[in-house]
Protein backbone atom coordinates (compact mmCIF):
# COMPACT_ATOMS: atom_id res chain seq x y z
CA UNK A 1 0.00 0.00 0.00
CA UNK A 2 1.50 3.58 -1.17
CA UNK A 3 0.82 6.63 1.52
CA UNK A 4 1.76 10.47 -0.27
CA UNK A 5 2.13 12.18 2.70
CA UNK A 6 2.45 16.03 1.90
CA UNK A 7 3.33 18.42 4.21
CA UNK A 8 1.96 21.74 5.63
CA UNK A 9 -0.56 23.75 2.40
CA UNK A 10 0.60 27.08 3.05
CA UNK A 11 -2.37 29.65 2.22
CA UNK A 12 -2.97 30.06 -2.09
CA UNK A 13 1.00 29.25 -2.86
CA UNK A 14 0.65 26.09 -1.46
CA UNK A 15 -2.56 24.84 -2.87
CA UNK A 16 -1.45 26.25 -6.08
CA UNK A 17 1.75 24.08 -5.95
CA UNK A 18 -0.82 21.19 -4.77
CA UNK A 19 -3.13 21.68 -7.76
CA UNK A 20 0.42 21.93 -10.21
CA UNK A 21 2.07 18.63 -9.48
CA UNK A 22 -1.02 16.57 -7.74
CA UNK A 23 -2.46 14.94 -11.08
CA UNK A 24 1.63 14.21 -12.37
CA UNK A 25 2.69 12.91 -9.08
CA UNK A 26 -0.57 10.53 -8.79
CA UNK A 27 0.31 9.01 -12.59
CA UNK A 28 4.06 8.63 -11.58
CA UNK A 29 3.81 6.91 -8.11
CA UNK A 30 -0.06 5.32 -8.15
CA UNK A 31 -0.55 6.31 -4.31
CA UNK A 32 -3.20 4.12 -2.68
CA UNK A 33 -3.99 7.14 -0.03
CA UNK A 34 -3.51 10.67 -0.64
CA UNK A 35 -2.89 12.81 3.11
CA UNK A 36 -1.97 16.68 3.40
CA UNK A 37 -1.89 18.98 6.59
CA UNK A 38 -4.38 21.60 6.18
CA UNK A 39 -3.47 23.95 9.30
CA UNK A 40 -2.21 26.42 7.36
CA UNK A 41 -4.23 26.41 4.20
CA UNK A 42 -6.72 29.43 4.35
CA UNK A 43 -4.76 32.48 4.37
CA UNK A 44 -1.46 30.61 6.35
CA UNK A 45 -3.93 30.05 9.07
CA UNK A 46 -6.65 27.48 9.22
CA UNK A 47 -8.86 25.88 6.96
CA UNK A 48 -12.43 26.60 6.05
CA UNK A 49 -15.36 24.89 4.85
CA UNK A 50 -15.16 25.67 1.51
CA UNK A 51 -11.30 24.38 1.19
CA UNK A 52 -11.71 21.30 2.96
CA UNK A 53 -14.33 20.27 -0.01
CA UNK A 54 -12.10 21.41 -2.49
CA UNK A 55 -9.50 19.18 -1.31
CA UNK A 56 -11.58 15.96 -0.35
CA UNK A 57 -14.06 16.39 -2.94
CA UNK A 58 -11.86 17.83 -6.67
CA UNK A 59 -8.31 16.85 -5.07
CA UNK A 60 -9.82 13.41 -3.99
CA UNK A 61 -7.36 14.02 -0.76
CA UNK A 62 -7.90 10.79 1.66
CA UNK A 63 -7.77 12.56 4.76
CA UNK A 64 -6.43 16.16 5.94
CA UNK A 65 -4.44 16.01 9.42
CA UNK A 66 -3.95 19.25 11.52
CA UNK A 67 -1.83 20.71 13.78
CA UNK A 68 -1.56 24.11 16.31
CA UNK A 69 -3.51 26.47 13.98
CA UNK A 70 -6.74 24.25 13.22
CA UNK A 71 -9.23 26.33 15.35
CA UNK A 72 -8.09 29.72 13.63
CA UNK A 73 -11.15 30.16 11.28
CA UNK A 74 -13.60 30.25 14.01
CA UNK A 75 -16.29 29.15 12.01
CA UNK A 76 -14.89 25.92 11.27
CA UNK A 77 -14.67 24.64 14.45
CA UNK A 78 -18.62 23.52 14.59
CA UNK A 79 -18.34 22.33 10.88
CA UNK A 80 -15.04 20.25 12.29
CA UNK A 81 -17.11 18.11 14.66
CA UNK A 82 -18.69 16.57 11.26
CA UNK A 83 -15.58 16.40 9.10
CA UNK A 84 -14.97 13.31 8.86
CA UNK A 85 -12.21 13.06 6.78
CA UNK A 86 -10.16 15.00 9.10
CA UNK A 87 -8.00 14.08 11.83
CA UNK A 88 -7.30 16.81 15.33
CA UNK A 89 -4.18 17.35 17.28
CA UNK A 90 -5.47 14.72 20.31
CA UNK A 91 -3.86 16.59 22.91
CA UNK A 92 -4.25 20.06 22.25
CA UNK A 93 -6.26 21.03 25.42
CA UNK A 94 -8.94 22.51 22.89
CA UNK A 95 -9.19 18.88 21.08
CA UNK A 96 -8.23 16.62 24.05
CA UNK A 97 -10.08 13.61 22.28
CA UNK A 98 -8.55 10.94 21.11
CA UNK A 99 -11.45 10.20 19.19
CA UNK A 100 -11.12 13.25 16.78
CA UNK A 101 -7.55 12.30 16.22
CA UNK A 102 -8.44 8.74 14.55
CA UNK A 103 -9.79 7.75 11.49
CA UNK A 104 -10.22 4.15 9.98
CA UNK A 105 -10.61 4.86 6.45
CA UNK A 106 -10.92 2.78 3.30
CA UNK A 107 -8.63 3.63 0.08
CA UNK A 108 -10.04 3.81 -3.27
CA UNK A 109 -8.56 0.75 -4.23
CA UNK A 110 -10.24 -1.04 -1.01
CA UNK A 111 -7.54 -0.75 1.17
CA UNK A 112 -8.11 -0.38 5.46
CA UNK A 113 -6.08 2.16 6.93
CA UNK A 114 -6.04 4.51 9.85
CA UNK A 115 -4.66 8.07 10.17
CA UNK A 116 -3.77 10.00 13.56
CA UNK A 117 -2.46 13.61 14.12
CA UNK A 118 -0.75 14.31 18.19
CA UNK A 119 0.97 18.12 18.41
CA UNK A 120 4.17 18.18 20.19
CA UNK A 121 4.82 19.88 23.99
CA UNK A 122 8.65 20.95 23.76
CA UNK A 123 8.51 24.75 22.45
CA UNK A 124 5.08 24.61 21.98
CA UNK A 125 1.57 25.98 24.03
CA UNK A 126 2.36 24.79 27.60
CA UNK A 127 -1.16 23.75 27.03
CA UNK A 128 -0.81 21.00 24.81
CA UNK A 129 -0.57 17.71 26.86
CA UNK A 130 1.20 14.29 26.59
CA UNK A 131 1.29 13.15 23.13
CA UNK A 132 2.75 9.73 24.63
CA UNK A 133 -0.30 9.15 26.70
CA UNK A 134 -2.99 10.12 24.09
CA UNK A 135 -1.46 7.68 21.51
CA UNK A 136 -1.85 4.71 23.40
CA UNK A 137 -5.92 5.42 24.06
CA UNK A 138 -5.44 6.52 19.93
CA UNK A 139 -4.07 3.00 19.20
CA UNK A 140 -7.12 1.18 21.07
CA UNK A 141 -9.51 2.90 19.08
CA UNK A 142 -7.97 1.57 16.04
CA UNK A 143 -9.23 -2.47 14.91
CA UNK A 144 -6.70 -4.93 14.92
CA UNK A 145 -6.90 -5.91 11.39
CA UNK A 146 -6.18 -2.46 10.43
CA UNK A 147 -1.91 -2.96 10.15
CA UNK A 148 -1.42 0.21 8.02
CA UNK A 149 -1.10 3.12 11.15
CA UNK A 150 0.28 6.76 9.82
CA UNK A 151 0.84 9.09 12.22
CA UNK A 152 1.42 13.15 11.72
CA UNK A 153 3.39 14.28 14.61
CA UNK A 154 2.73 18.08 14.21
CA UNK A 155 5.93 19.34 16.63
CA UNK A 156 8.67 22.03 17.11
CA UNK A 157 11.40 19.89 18.43
CA UNK A 158 13.26 17.37 16.52
CA UNK A 159 13.93 15.77 19.03
CA UNK A 160 10.44 15.42 20.30
CA UNK A 161 9.24 14.04 16.69
CA UNK A 162 12.15 11.28 17.08
CA UNK A 163 11.54 10.10 20.66
CA UNK A 164 7.38 9.95 19.91
CA UNK A 165 8.98 7.35 16.56
CA UNK A 166 11.10 5.57 18.31
CA UNK A 167 8.77 5.06 21.15
CA UNK A 168 6.32 3.69 18.57
CA UNK A 169 8.61 1.15 16.61
CA UNK A 170 6.76 -1.67 15.03
CA UNK A 171 3.09 -0.43 16.50
CA UNK A 172 2.97 2.13 13.69
CA UNK A 173 3.25 2.14 9.94
CA UNK A 174 4.64 5.70 9.35
CA UNK A 175 5.18 8.54 11.07
CA UNK A 176 6.17 11.72 9.54
CA UNK A 177 6.70 15.33 11.51
CA UNK A 178 5.18 18.40 10.50
CA UNK A 179 5.11 21.93 11.28
CA UNK A 180 8.44 23.04 11.08
CA UNK A 181 7.90 24.31 7.29
CA UNK A 182 11.14 23.02 6.63
CA UNK A 183 12.00 19.57 5.19
CA UNK A 184 14.55 17.69 6.31
CA UNK A 185 16.88 14.83 4.99
CA UNK A 186 16.50 11.75 7.40
CA UNK A 187 13.41 9.66 5.61
CA UNK A 188 14.21 6.29 7.14
CA UNK A 189 12.98 3.02 8.51
CA UNK A 190 13.22 2.51 12.43
CA UNK A 191 14.24 -1.13 13.03
CA UNK A 192 13.08 -2.08 9.92
CA UNK A 193 9.51 -1.31 10.26
CA UNK A 194 8.38 1.95 11.23
CA UNK A 195 9.05 4.42 8.32
CA UNK A 196 9.63 8.25 9.11
CA UNK A 197 11.10 11.58 8.61
CA UNK A 198 11.74 14.02 11.17
CA UNK A 199 10.06 16.95 8.88
CA UNK A 200 8.17 16.69 5.61
CA UNK A 201 8.72 20.11 5.05
CA UNK A 202 6.21 22.99 3.78
CA UNK A 203 4.13 23.03 0.56
CA UNK A 204 4.00 26.60 -0.03
CA UNK A 205 6.18 29.92 -0.92
CA UNK A 206 9.74 29.02 -0.11
CA UNK A 207 10.69 32.57 -0.46
CA UNK A 208 9.62 33.84 2.79
CA UNK A 209 10.59 32.95 6.43
CA UNK A 210 8.31 29.84 6.64
CA UNK A 211 6.11 30.48 4.77
CA UNK A 212 5.28 34.33 5.43
CA UNK A 213 6.18 37.85 3.99
CA UNK A 214 10.16 38.01 4.84
CA UNK A 215 9.80 41.64 5.50
CA UNK A 216 6.72 41.16 7.88
CA UNK A 217 8.90 38.30 9.25
CA UNK A 218 11.68 40.43 9.84
CA UNK A 219 9.88 43.13 11.53
CA UNK A 220 8.59 40.78 13.59
CA UNK A 221 11.70 39.09 14.72
CA UNK A 222 13.46 42.32 15.29
CA UNK A 223 10.92 44.31 17.21
CA UNK A 224 8.06 41.88 18.41
CA UNK A 225 5.30 43.87 16.19
CA UNK A 226 3.26 41.08 13.92
CA UNK A 227 1.53 43.71 11.24
CA UNK A 228 1.13 42.03 7.11
CA UNK A 229 1.03 38.52 8.33
CA UNK A 230 0.65 37.09 5.00
CA UNK A 231 1.87 33.84 3.45
CA UNK A 232 4.66 35.18 0.58
CA UNK A 233 4.32 34.24 -3.03
CA UNK A 234 7.27 33.00 -4.54
CA UNK A 235 9.26 29.45 -5.08
CA UNK A 236 6.37 27.52 -4.78
CA UNK A 237 7.82 23.79 -3.59
CA UNK A 238 5.52 20.68 -3.10
CA UNK A 239 6.97 18.83 -0.20
CA UNK A 240 6.20 15.00 0.21
CA UNK A 241 7.23 11.38 1.56
CA UNK A 242 5.67 8.32 -0.59
CA UNK A 243 5.71 5.23 1.74
CA UNK A 244 5.06 1.81 1.09
CA UNK A 245 3.84 -0.26 3.39
CA UNK A 246 3.17 -3.42 3.91
CA UNK A 247 -0.34 -4.18 4.36
CA UNK A 248 0.11 -7.88 6.03
CA UNK A 249 2.40 -6.81 9.07
CA UNK A 250 2.07 -3.10 8.81
CA UNK A 251 5.71 -2.59 8.35
CA UNK A 252 7.25 -0.12 6.29
CA UNK A 253 9.29 -1.40 3.34
CA UNK A 254 10.27 1.78 1.65
CA UNK A 255 10.25 5.37 2.23
CA UNK A 256 10.87 7.95 -0.57
CA UNK A 257 11.17 12.02 0.40
CA UNK A 258 10.07 14.53 -2.95
CA UNK A 259 10.33 18.23 -3.41
CA UNK A 260 8.79 19.70 -6.45
CA UNK A 261 9.10 23.13 -7.61
CA UNK A 262 6.61 25.47 -9.45
CA UNK A 263 8.51 27.90 -11.97
CA UNK A 264 7.69 31.06 -11.32
CA UNK A 265 6.70 32.94 -13.67
CA UNK A 266 7.84 36.86 -14.31
CA UNK A 267 4.47 37.86 -13.92
CA UNK A 268 3.52 36.25 -10.41
CA UNK A 269 2.65 39.38 -8.76
CA UNK A 270 2.14 39.86 -5.11
CA UNK A 271 -0.10 37.48 -3.41
CA UNK A 272 -3.91 38.97 -3.01
CA UNK A 273 -6.21 38.65 -0.47
CA UNK A 274 -6.45 35.03 0.42
CA UNK A 275 -9.94 33.37 1.74
FE1 LIG B 1 2.11 24.67 9.60
FE1 LIG C 1 1.80 24.24 13.05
Amino acid sequence: MRILAIGDIMGKPGRQALAHFLPSLRVEFAPDVVLINGENAAGGFGLTEKLYHQFIDQHEIDCITMGNHWHDKREFVRFAEQAERMVLPANMMNVNDPRKAVRVLRSKSGKNFAVMNVIGKTFMHADNLSPFLHLEKMLDLIPQHVKVRILDIHAEATSEKQGVAQHLVGRVSLVYGTHSHVPTADERILDGKTGFITDVGMTGPYDSVIGVRKEAAIRRLMTGEKKNFQPASNNRWLCAVVADIDEDTGCCTKIQRLRCEVPDRPDDGPEEKDD
